[in-house]
């Protein structure tokens, strides 16, 4: 049986489940295993970890402790009920079409811009801020015009881009967690600057540690940590960046409860900045695909953080990005209590019933005619979310054979 236990009942001959560890997206693999001794859980300890899930049928059983389907039950109904909470916002000004079009040329200018400043800061030089900030103005426009339609294409990567488009991801999310919250534009702009160039730093990483196809050893995580503090060193020497920037790249690490990196900063000593950034920056990477490892399903991620808000982030600030991405958020694989599978494409002012692209019968195990429907007006509801790992190639596959062979996501 999973069961929850507090990091303090760990001890040797306890098997770990789930490490629970909001590092795991972006820079530590940890697989499951078997607790072998005392250094072992001080190693667990001083990675910042609060909480894990055992496997109490291949290792110890601890008392007390919550079984895993209950914690997630008690999650899910939070989550509902914290976006059912939001305030209504205004229907976006631009249809989802017609934005996606115009989203998936500043996606490919963001690649390119992204592309180059990495590739001048690995050759010693300034970065070009003018263009970078221009670009940036355009993802806001976008997003203040839709908010799904950028943030639907930056989560589509193949596994080999991820250092490049995890930056744009995370300045999309935000950008749309600035504007839900009504920060003036300025303060906006610069935050997504930093949040844009937040992971330079790795550039300076070597590639082996970079994308290490297994686990970091401590001094190659060690190595890994420093990104942070080479990040704010190549953003220091370009003058005409805020300094929110300089700020994101330096403290995206650190952690609400004073276990992150590199100054051990704790509560509202973090400024907003790196702590909103934190959040995105975390969600982003735990359900990001890599060339080493598949990311988890969106719903999941959302449930992850909402868990480390107890102790790693911004309680306040979690909540806010949870209710602006939704219970569904866009890209997720959903399955309709009609047996109907598809993607969540576009948000509605149900939050439980969004607009779904449909290419899968799951109950005649064939695909269908691609289409789109909007779930609130048709008052049909999501039964689960699908795992991608429950979407392997073969079905995919199947899916672009068809006729139909529109891509389910855009
Ligand atoms: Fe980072
Ligand atoms: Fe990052």
């Amino acid at each position: 049986m999973i069961k929850k236990i507090k990091i303090e009942q760990l001890r040797p001959g306890i098997f770990v489940h789930d490490f629970n560890c909001d590092q795991s997206g972006e820079n530590i693999f940890i697989d499951k295993s078997l607790i072998k001794s005392e250094k072992a859980v001080q190693i667990i300890q001083s990675w910042g970890i609060k909480e894990v899930y055992i496997d109490t049928d291949r290792g110890l059983d601890i008392e007390p402790a919550k079984r895993a389907g209950k914690v997630q039950q008690k999650t899910n109904k939070s989550l509902h009920k914290l976006a059912q909470k939001k305030e209504l916002s205004a229907s976006p000004s631009t249809p989802f079409k017609e934005e996606v079009k115009i989203a998936r040329t500043i996606k490919n200018d963001a690649v390119d811009t992204v592309r180059q400043a990495m590739k001048t800061v690995q050759e010693g030089r300034n970065i070009d801020v003018g263009s970078a900030f221009q670009l940036v103005e355009r993802m806001e426009e976008s997003i203040t015009r839709n908010k799904d339609a950028l943030l639907l294409l930056t989560r589509m990567r193949k596994k080999d881009e991820y250092t490049l488009m995890h930056s744009i991801s995370v300045s999309t999310l935000v950008l749309s967690f600035c504007n839900f919250s009504g920060i003036p534009y300025e303060m906006t702009i610069n935050l997504a600057m930093g949040a844009l160039l937040h992971d330079i730093g790795k550039t300076k990483i070597p590639d082996s540690i970079l994308n290490k196809p297994g686990k970091l050893d401590e001094e190659e995580w060690a190595i890994m940590k420093k990104h942070a503090e080479y990040s704010a060193q190549v953003l220091a020497k370009t003058t005409e960046l805020p300094p929110e920037a300089y700020d994101i790249a330096l403290h995206h690490h650190e952690r609400y409860d004073g276990t992150g990196y590199p100054h051990g900063l704790q509560g509202d000593t973090i400024t907003f900045g790196s702590r909103i950034t934190a959040i995105c920056d975390v969600y982003d990477a735990i359900t990001s695909e890599k060339c080493y490892r598949n990311g988890i399903n969106r719903v999941k991620g959302l449930e992850k953080l909402y868990d480390w808000s107890d102790h790693h982030f911004d309680k306040e600030l979690t909540y806010k990005f949870i209710q602006n991405i939704g219970v569904y958020p866009i890209g997720t694989c959903v399955r309709l209590e009609n047996q109907l599978v598809g993607v969540v494409i576009e948000s509605t002012e149900n939050v439980l019933q969004p607009v779904v692209r449909i290419f899968y019968n799951d109950k005649k195990k064939a695909p269908v005619k691609v289409q789109e429907i909007d779930l609130s007006s048709v008052n049909i509801n999501i039964a689960s979310y699908d795992s991608p790992k429950n979407w392997p190639g073969n079905k995919i596959q199947t899916f672009r054979k068809s006729k139909n062979s529109l891509s389910p996501f855009h």
